[in-house]
Order: C-alpha cells, then sequence, then structure tokens
C-alpha cells in the first residue's frame, strides 16, 4: 500500500450549488472529477491530523465505487478514522445525526436528493461541518475556489475495503469502522417522540401509508414504523433501495408520488400517507384525499409543538426560506416567538439553530426539521405527524382546517420551469429586476405592488451577506410572487415562480389553491414575460 500524489488539472464547472455539487453521472466518472473536488474539500477545510469523518449516501447508482475513492484519499490526507455507513448508506438526516453523535470533524454525504439516478441519472456530493449541517457558503466558497486551481490529489494505492459487515478494518494507518446506518437515528427518534402513544395509535387501527420511493429511507421505515411501531408490513411501500430509484423521480411531491397520491384519493384511503425522496430528508404529508402543503405543515408543527415530548417546553423561534410561505409567521406571532427569513437551503438554517435562535424550521419545498440534528428530515416529520395525530385524534383535513381557522389561510404553490434555455431563463430575471422601478406602486386589479426587490440576506450571527437569492414581488395585503432560479438542476436552467396569497375568509378554504391564486399567476407571467421570452406555455411541475 502506497501513498500516491496524482497530478491533475482543474475543472472549471466544480461549483457547489443550493446543496453540495451535483452533476450527471458520466461527470462524475471522468477521470479525475470526483478525486479533484473531494481534494478540494480537504484542503479546504483543514481538518487536523487523525481527525474523524463520516460518509455515507442515499445508494444510488456510482455510491459504492465514491466511497471507495473517498476512503482511499481520506486515509491519504491524514485523517485517523471514517465511520462509513454499512454498504456505503446513510441518509442525509442520519449522516448529520452520526456527525453530531460522535462529535466527528465532519462528514461526505453522497447524494443528488431528490434527482433521477442510474447511470444517466444524477449525482452529488457535499461536505458537512462537525455541527452536523451542510458546510457555510464560506466553505463552500473556498472548495469552489481550491477546484479552480488545483494541481494534484492523494490517494491510497491500496485495493477495495469491505464496507458490507459492521466493524473495524484498516486502510493504511486509518481506521475503517462501518456502522449500522439505521440505529443510531432510530434512537434518536425514540428519544424525541411519544413512541408509545404512536404505537397505541397504530394498534388501534388507524391505517398509514408510506413510500420511501425506492430510496434510502426504506430500511429507516421498516425499523421505525414497522418494527418499533408496529405498523403492520402493507403499511410500507417501495422500501427497497434501488440504485436508479426504479427509474423514478424520488420527490414526494403530487406529481412524483403519484403512486401514493393515487391509493391516498381512491377508495378506502388509509388516514395518513407520507413519502419521502431520494435521501431521506424531504416529506410530503396526506391525509384521506388531501394534500397538506409544506409551509403549512410548518406552521402546524410549531403550533402543536408542545404535544411532542422532545418540544414539550416550547420553541426558541422558527425559520423558513424567502419563498416559504407566512404561515409559520403567524404562529410565532402568536406563541411570542421570533421567525427567521433566510434564502433557500438548509445551509442558512445552521447558525440559527447553533445560536440557539431557532428550533423548528422549514422550507416550501417538502422540507422540515429542527435542532436535533442540522439537515432537513424526512421520517422526522412523519413521526412529528403521528405524535400530534396520536394526542388529537382528529383527521388530518380537520386539523389542518381548525389552524386555518384560527390563524387563516396563507395558499400557496410553485410552479416549476425546468430545462429552460439557460439564457432564456437569466433573461427573464434580468427583465425583472429592471422592471423594478416601473412596478413599484403598480396596480393589477386588486393587487397593488407594496414592494419589489431581490432578497438580500444578513446572517444575524456571523454577518456575512449573501444577495441575488430571488426576486420578490410582494402586494400591499401581503400577497406574494416569488421568482428564483435552481441552484440544484443539472440540465439547462430552472425557473420557480412562487405564489402565495393570504386568505383570512373560512367560507374559502375549501377553495382550490389554484382557482385563489390564478389572477396572481397572469400577473406573475405578465410582468415577467416568461412565456415569450422562454417559449414555455406550461409549467413542468406545479406543487
Ligand atoms: C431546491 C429547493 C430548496 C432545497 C434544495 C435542496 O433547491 O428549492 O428549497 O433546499 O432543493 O433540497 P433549488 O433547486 O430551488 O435551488
Ligand atoms: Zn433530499
Amino acid at each position: 500500500m502506497s501513498l500516491r500524489t496524482i497530478a491533475t488539472q482543474p475543472f472549471p464547472d466544480q461549483k457547489p450549488g443550493t446543496s453540495g455539487l451535483r452533476k450527471k453521472v458520466g461527470a462524475f466518472r471522468q477521470p479525475h472529477y470526483l478525486e479533484n473536488f473531494v481534494q478540494a474539500i480537504f484542503d479546504s477545510i483543514a481538518a487536523p491530523q487523525g481527525a474523524t469523518l463520516v460518509l455515507g449516501g442515499d445508494g444510488r447508482y456510482y455510491n459504492r465505487q465514491a466511497v471507495q475513492i473517498i476512503l482511499k484519499m481520506a486515509a491519504a490526507n491524514g485523517f485517523g478514522k471514517v465511520m462509513v455507513g454499512r454498504g456505503g448508506i446513510l441518509s442525509t438526516p442520519a449522516a448529520s445525526c452520526v456527525i453530531r453523535k460522535y462529535k466527528t470533524f465532519g462528514g461526505i454525504i453522497l447524494s443528488a436528493s431528490h434527482n433521477p439516478g442510474g447511470p444517466d441519472g444524477d449525482f452529488g456530493i457535499k461536505f458537512n461541518s462537525s455541527n452536523g449541517g451542510p458546510a457555510t457558503e464560506t466553505v463552500t466558497e473556498a472548495i469552489f475556489a481550491k477546484s479552480k486551481t488545483i494541481s494534484q490529489y492523494r490517494i491510497l494505492d491500496a485495493g477495495d475495503i469491505q464496507i458490507d459487515a459492521l466493524g473495524n478494518s484498516m486502510l493504511g494507518e486509518m481506521t475503517v469502522e462501518v456502522i449500522d446506518p439505521v440505529n443510531d437515528y432510530a434512537e434518536l427518534m425514540k428519544s424525541l417522540f411519544n413512541f408509545p402513544a404512536i404505537k397505541a395509535l397504530l394498534a388501534e387501527g388507524f391505517r398509514i401509508k408510506f413510500d420511501a420511493m425506492h430510496a434510502v429511507n426504506g430500511p429507516y421505515a421498516v425499523e421505525i414504523l414497522q418494527r418499533r411501531l408496529g405498523a403492520p408490513a402493507d403499511s410500507l411501500m417501495n422500501c427497497v433501495p434501488l440504485e436508479d430509484f426504479g427509474g423514478g423521480h424520488p420527490d414526494p411531491n403530487l406529481t412524483y408520488a403519484h403512486e401514493l397520491v393515487e391509493i391516498m384519493y381512491g377508495d378506502n384511503a388509509p388516514d395518513f400517507g407520507a413519502a419521502s425522496d431520494g435521501d431521506g430528508d424531504r416529506n410530503m404529508i396526506l391525509g384521506k384525499k388531501f394534500f397538506v402543503t409544506p409551509s403549512d405543515s410548518l406552521a402546524l408543527l410549531a403550533a402543536n409543538a408542545t404535544l411532542v415530548p422532545a418540544y414539550s417546553k416550547g420553541l426558541a423561534g422558527v425559520a423558513r426560506s424567502m419563498p416559504t410561505s407566512a404561515a409559520v409567521d403567524r404562529v410565532a406571532e402568536a406563541l411570542n416567538i421570533p421567525c427567521f427569513e433566510t434564502p433557500t437551503g438548509w445551509k442558512f438554517f445552521g447558525n440559527l439553530m447553533d445560536a440557539g435562535k431557532v428550533t423548528l424550521c422549514g422550507e416550501e419545498s417538502f422540507g422540515t426539521g429542527s435542532d436535533h440534528v442540522r439537515e432537513k428530515d424526512g421520517l422526522w416529520a412523519v413521526l412529528f405527524w403521528l405524535n400530534i395525530l396520536a394526542v388529537r385524534r382528529q383527521p388530518v383535513e380537520k386539523i389542518v382546517y381548525e389552524h386555518w381557522e384560527k390563524y387563516g389561510r396563507n395558499v400557496y404553490s410553485r410552479y416549476d420551469y425546468e430545462g429552460l434555455p439557460n439564457d432564456a431563463a437569466q433573461g427573464v430575471m434580468s427583465h425583472l429586476q429592471a422592471s423594478f422601478g416601473t412596478l413599484s406602486g403598480a396596480s393589477f386589479g386588486k393587487y397593488t405592488i407594496k414592494l419589489c426587490d431581490d432578497f438580500s440576506y444578513t446572517d444575524p450571527v456571523d454577518g456575512s451577506v449573501s444577495s441575488k437569492q430571488g426576486v420578490r414581488i410582494i402586494f400591499s395585503d401581503g400577497s406574494r410572487i416569488i421568482f428564483r432560479l435552481s441552484g440544484t438542476g443539472t440540465e439547462g436552467a430552472t425557473l420557480r415562480i412562487y405564489l402565495e396569497a393570504y386568505d383570512a375568509d373560512i367560507s374559502r378554504h375549501t377553495l382550490d389553491a389554484q382557482v385563489v391564486l390564478a389572477e396572481l399567476l397572469k400577473i406573475a407571467l405578465d410582468i415577467s414575460q416568461l412565456r415569450q421570452r422562454t417559449g414555455r406555455e406550461q409549467a413542468t411541475v406545479i406543487t
């Protein structure tokens, strides 16, 4: 076994996006591509000699090969130990849990989240710091800078190491500890929620359906929902993880989780339905023929938090990403706790949680979480809902309607235009930015624009500034239209339009969101010239 230093050339495109570096598998398989990025991480984070790293991923195609490369590079870069999930598997929240529990220097997570997998699909990699959360922008910028000047990387010349049986082995001077990917996470969940109450609810015939979408959360759901909480086996679907997610798009929304949606909207539907994504950090919550928007779900969890043992003493504060609806703001106001508005991406919540300023946070993109880890957490959200249901003993939709009755309804929808030519998408954003002057104060039917700007965020903990985080059009009645370019896509550009209208009138609470938002959508398309500039009539996905 010898340490080799390999000469390499920089790749110009290794800029981490909203959540790490994501590219097609083919890009990652180019000679030196993964290695360059991993060396750029190691060079940027300056881990002390002998430090411990956590390593795992969502099990998608290329996960196993990448694990072997990273282990050999970690050994050649002076790490003392790598804790790797058996089979190279760790869900994103489980990786965060393990980093925190064992106080490691950080971890590397291999995932492209909800993006499709397989040889022609996507792959991704990101570094999480010792708090268990995604590296801050300062760190990801440093990694990108390194990737642009890299000239060599270090790797151990060794055979592949076994990662399929628990226990320790040596790779040069470094210990490789293969850990159970589920156990630490399951123990953490048990410590947060009222498992006996949920168990009793399920034993009384309350029927649930959980869809792991052939992705990483399958084994976690089997252990927690089935083995520990006693849900019958047929409560779980698609719980065997596949390298290509069965050819599907492992994104838990009404479009891609249609198999579950059909069951929940069909005859004899279960009482509660939920799904999670490729790496287990997203969640979708459904009642019988009823969809809970992620923004409402966050608000509901905040309003009901004291029913859960871990949050029984109340919340320090809450946070949401800017495009997420302001439903949780209303709960925060009623609870008299602070509510923070951050740019899109989980990395912005970490500092707030580390500083003890927020307990719960969430995004409209089916992400909800708390300070139990530093990632969003799909199964955690499912268990939170089950805990609330076990205490309140009401149907999901009843709980939501009661919430709207008390706080009003933030009617919400997101329109995604995927695979647009970069220039056209950029053109829409530039056109909007150039229109701020004329738009300010303009009226469209019942809507008058109060403010339009490009969202900028100053982190209240470290003072760092993130600008150009999305165009906001805010109306005098609090309704909003947001435009943003995605930072996670791997093909062309994805433009997102987020629509939100506030409605306190309970007689309108059964209306379909699209009906309520039709006028705002028309305004959004008009002022952005989206159709003319992109030639696209319809959104690719509406959530
Ligand atoms: C998307 C979501 C964002 C989420 C991210 C990672 O990013 O919109 O809320 O944090 O995926 O799951 P985007 O593609 O919009 O940059
Ligand atoms: Zn994810």
